[in-house]
């Protein structure tokens, strides 16, 4: 995508669904504190439009910082961290903001050369990433309102999605070697690349995500309360933080209940498990005797086919037309089983959506790593303090979603919508 039309049309309808994320929510409860974890609501909407300035405006265009929204830059002025000291922002003043930057940017958007030499321009990489950035922070933002206990969220429910066929538990992958990381993506950030050869020895994987139903059995079964499903790690977090359930998970009159989007009900038993953390993801991979995928064995589940070579999601190449529960047009995720149409080339279902798949390797660089456009999105992070997620959950848009994405986090988070599926040697 490298039109001027189609650029506008992107980040027009991106502007839209975070607009309209935020719209049910008071004014004066976007600059609450929901947790811990995670900024005020109106912070995300502040932070979109000022990466967009910064990009698109300054960087780009070389303009200097906006005068007239001292508010914004003040709540800037160091960033994350001590967020909570940060001077209040008023929702109207930062939606002027957001507003002015937009206006200035569509306005340079006319008069783009996508042939200057560039490389922001290459492919209208630049525009990539402003729109993904508002991407990404669309999903944070949902991972706020689900922890919201001040009213209920009206939730989105998409219809049902067809069935696959049915098929094994899990299913075998054979050794060899493919490629790893992104092919072919305008838009891949620097820490999909350089794509490379890589061998995975014969693998079984399971053919969907874990449900709940599965999970339940885990913690009935006293998992969390048994050391050895845990690693060292684990046990202490699990210690730490008490945990007996998933997330939201509470015992109630009729058996386990979930409590999300300020909505109570039993956790369907057929959706895949979310809300769960890294380490919950391994303990319950021990107990049931298999272990956690690693991401390359993900990624060639998800994208490799022997006879075509590498796809962008599961079911091929092309774009829109996704089989798979992406762009939050359900606030949950679908019954496994789910997307008839969506399976990779070696049967699995729903790799892609849904959940975010924690997988057993760490945020490494690929070989050939370069940091690009610049080092705060990926190279700070690398080494053994965060695990690689894959596959995009319901509330990732598809254009973040293709099968080369990398997703890290802490091995303890699980507000973010992440669930998983084992694998086992063959
Ligand atoms: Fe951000």
């Amino acid at each position: 995508m490298d039109s001027r039309v189609e650029i506008r049309a992107a980040l027009e309808e991106a502007r839209t669904a975070t607009e309209g994320l935020l719209e049910p929510v008071p004014d004066a409860e976007l600059g609450a504190h929901v947790s811990s974890l995670q900024s005020p609501l109106v912070w995300d909407l502040a932070h979109v439009a000022r990466f967009e300035e910064l990009w698109l405006l300054r960087n780009l265009h070389g303009h200097e910082p906006i005068a007239g929204h001292e508010e914004v830059y003040q709540a800037f002025r160091d960033e994350r961290g001590a967020q909570a000291d940060l001077p209040k922002l008023r929702p109207e003043a930062t939606r002027a903001y957001a507003a002015d930057v937009r206006e200035r940017v569509l306005r340079e958007l006319d008069h783009i050369d996508f042939d200057a030499p560039n490389p922001l321009l290459r492919k209208g990489f630049v525009f990539g990433l402003v729109l993904q950035h508002e991407l990404q922070h669309q999903e944070t933002m949902l991972q706020t309102l689900a922890l919201r206990t001040d009213g209920t969220y009206p939730v989105r429910n998409a219809d049902p999605p067809d069935r696959a066929a049915d098929g094994p538990d899990q299913i075998k992958i054979d050794g060899g070697s493919f490629i790893l990381g992104a092919t072919d993506e305008p838009w891949a950030y620097d820490n999909e690349l350089v794509p490379h050869e890589v061998e995975t020895r014969p693998f079984l994987i399971d053919r969907a995500p874990v449900t709940n139903r599965a999970f339940a059995e885990f913690v009935d079964d006293n998992g969390y309360g048994t050391p050895r499903c845990w690693s060292a790690a684990g046990w202490e977090w699990r210690q730490t933080e008490d945990a007996s359930a998933p997330l939201h998970w509470e015992r109630g009159n009729r058996g386990w209940e979930r409590v999300r989007f300020g909505h109570r009900e039993p956790p369907p038993p057929d959706e895949p498990v979310q809300h769960v953390s890294f380490f919950e993801a391994e303990a319950f991979a021990r107990w049931a005797g298999k272990r956690l995928p690693t991401e390359a064995e993900w990624e060639r589940a998800a994208t490799w086919d022997e006879r075509r070579g590498k796809s962008r999601y599961p079911w091929g190449r092309e774009f829109m037309g996704y089989e798979a529960n992406l762009g939050h047009t359900r606030f949950s995720p679908a019954p496994v089983g789910s997307y008839a149409g969506g399976e990779s080339p070696t049967g699995c279902v729903q790799l892609t959506g849904d959940v975010w798949e924690w997988t057993s390797s760490y945020f490494q660089p690929y070989p050939g790593f370069l940091s690009y456009p610049y080092p705060e999105y990926s190279e700070v992070f690398f080494g053994e303090e965060y695990r690689v997620l894959r596959g995009g959950s319901w509330a990732t848009d598809p254009l973040v979603a293709r099968g080369s994405f990398r997703n890290w986090e802490h091995p303890s988070r699980r507000q973010i919508f992440a669930g998983f599926r084992c694998a086992k040697d063959a």
